[in-house]
């Protein structure tokens, strides 16, 4: 018999008390049959805004009428339109105006950050990371200890995880306590895109720099997914992507978090013309003038067009404000949860293992479940469905429901799909 709780009208009836369940309207679902879909994809690429190009079509009749011009001229100048999301940007996790910047992709960023502040000496050379770092996230590491002159092999020290790589926290703190003389930076995942763990960034940064550690952070799934205050964690540095929970398009721009006590000690930075100031820029002189806040990083000139879809994406998170967005995530979360147990209870099974940590603050949308028998066979079924979710080797099937645009009938109609499976 199916739960009461997942009944579509008690679903409905939470969607109808839920005050940011007007946003789904603001969203494309994509379709199936002609309706929407379940998508649970959002910490993958998130969806499009129906309004997405308020600001494209700015720039293209810009484009189209000023040409060159453009760059002083267009309604927003081109030359400083990465400035036009530095509000948004900065106030989304909490940071200065002049420690963020929108610029690139987020491993090229990723690289720029770690030239700066991957410092290694001979005795303090080594990076802590995760385990199941992101694998983009582990060539940069690795390629960046191999450009310092030290071998990867025995320069990375990973933090032990149960079976399903959940870092039990008091272990990663005394693993820094272990490592404190030999660490140069500690680079973690804030939230990581296996396991959906969070991890308490503003206690491993406190614990980092304890021991006079650099500490940064991969922020790909923890930007619009969890509460963020980098200037007064005092983080280092950070980098996210716009195209996840921030909804700017498949491979958009990522920005970078700089702190200003970091940008104060003026690091070196690998240089290009768009780092220079403005003032004298395009006199072209040979001597480079870096702008002396997270500026300074930029290299080329900005990409405004994909820049002013992630523009319209990010104001709206900055209308609605994270503490309501979290509050909902929570509780669609929660949900979510109790219909993956109830479908083990209903089937006299325990095939679904949440190994996503269960506390609220331990995890944000994101919940990462183990298959233990006919992973890729329910998989299929959801997706063929009309169920967006994905799959990691193993068996581990990764979905997150998101508080913007997805609805508690969302979850109600994934449970009921599920189980018409086996
Ligand atoms: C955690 C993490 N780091 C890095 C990346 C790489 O991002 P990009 O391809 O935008 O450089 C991704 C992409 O999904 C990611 O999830």
């Amino acid at each position: 018999m199916n739960n009461i709780l997942f009944d579509i009208n008690a679903a409905k009836q939470l969607d109808s008390q839920d005050e940011l369940s007007v946003y789904r309207n603001d969203f494309n679902i994509p379709k199936f049959n002609q309706q929407d879909s379940i998508y649970f994809a959002g910490n993958s690429l998130g969806l499009q805004r129906k309004n997405y190009d308020f600001y494209l079509k700015q720039e293209m009749e810009d484009w189209k009428k000023m040409g060159v011009e453009g760059h002083f001229k267009a309604k927003t100048a081109w030359v400083n339109y990465h400035q036009s999301l530095e509000s948004a940007t900065s106030r989304l996790v909490g940071a200065k105006t002049n420690e963020v910047v929108t610029m690139n992709g987020l491993s090229v960023n990723l690289h720029l950050l770690l030239t700066s502040f991957y410092q290694p000496t001979k005795e303090k050379y080594k990076i802590l990371c995760e385990p199941h770092l992101f694998p983009s996230d582990l060539y940069i590491v690795q390629s960046q200890i191999q450009l310092n002159g030290f071998n990867p092999d025995n320069s990375i020290v990973f933090i032990p995880s149960d079976s399903n790589g959940v870092v039990d926290e008091d272990q990663l703190y005394s693993l820094i306590e272990t490592h404190k003389d030999e660490l140069a930076l500690i680079f973690i995942g804030g939230v990581n895109y296996y396991t959906g763990q969070v991890f308490n960034i503003a206690k491993i940064t406190e614990i980092g720099h304890q021991h006079n550690i650099i500490v940064g952070f991969d922020l790909a799934h923890a930007a619009g997914n969890i509460d963020l205050q980098l200037h007064d964690w005092e983080v280092d540095f950070a980098a996210w992507c716009s195209y996840k929970y921030l909804n700017a398009g498949p491979g958009n721009v990522s920005t970078v978090f700089i702190h200003e006590k970091q940008i104060k000690k003026k690091p070196f930075r690998l240089s290009a013309w768009w780092g220079h100031k403005l003032k004298n820029r395009f006199v072209l002189q040979d001597k480079f003038e870096p702008i002396h806040t997270a500026e300074g990083w930029q290299l080329s000139n900005a990409p405004v067009l994909g820049m002013s879809v992630y523009r319209n994406s990010i104001e709206l998170f900055d209308e609605i404000g994270m503490p309501k967005l979290i509050a909902k995530r929570n509780r669609l979360t929660a949900y979510l949860e109790s219909a993956i147990k109830e479908y083990n209870k209903l089937k006299s099974t325990n095939n679904f293992k949440i190994i996503t940590p269960g506390k609220p603050e331990e995890r944000g949308s994101q919940l990462s479940v183990f298959i233990e028998n006919n992973g890729e066979y329910i998989y299929d079924y959801l997706k063929s469905n009309g169920v967006f979710l994905d799959w990691r080797e193993p068996n581990v099937m990764r979905m997150a429901p998101v508080p913007l645009y997805n609805s508690f009938q969302d979850v109600a109609k994934f449970y009921n799909t599920l189980i018409k499976c086996i």
